[in-house]
């Protein structure tokens, strides 16, 4: 598969798995019944999981961008990985929503990583 492909796949498991992060959210937000559902709770992992074999394969075939750039974009994945599950698992609401915006800024700083292509740190 070609290098391009595999970004775009990587692309997408990103926008899908941060699009179903905050429908999470809000579903347990507003106590919906959706949010029990055995699907709802699986298909994060089948995402997050097809998300990480993405990055397996990016990496394997890229190795273009300096050392500083991944250690910058898996420290990211951490803090999003970290904080969603605050978001998702906190007892209080006031932690939930920490969690939850906590969450968005590691997938702000990946996106700004991502394009510019210049390590924030390190
Ligand atoms: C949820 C976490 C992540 C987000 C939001 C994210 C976001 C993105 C985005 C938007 C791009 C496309 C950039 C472009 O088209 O110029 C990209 C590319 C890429 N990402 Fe990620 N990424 C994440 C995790 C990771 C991790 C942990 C790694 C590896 C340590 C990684 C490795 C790469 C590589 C190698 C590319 C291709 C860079 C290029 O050749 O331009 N990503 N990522």
């Amino acid at each position: 598969m070609s290098y391009l492909a595999l970004k775009h796949i990587h692309v997408t498991l990103v926008v899908v798995s941060v699009l179903f992060f905050i429908l999470r959210f809000f579903w347990r937000s507003i106590d919906a019944q959706i949010a029990k559902q055995k699907w709802v709770k699986i298909a994060p992992h089948i995402i997050d999981t097809l998300l990480l074999v993405s990055i397996v394969a990016l990496v394997w075939q890229g190795l273009v961008l300096g050392s500083a750039w991944y250690m910058n974009k898996t420290i990211g994945l951490i803090g999003y990985i970290v904080f969603g599950i605050v978001a998702m698992r906190a007892q209080t609401a006031l932690w939930r929503y920490i969690g939850f915006f906590v969450a968005l800024g590691w997938i702000m700083m990946l996106l700004h990583i991502a394009y510019a292509k210049v390590p924030l740190f390190g």
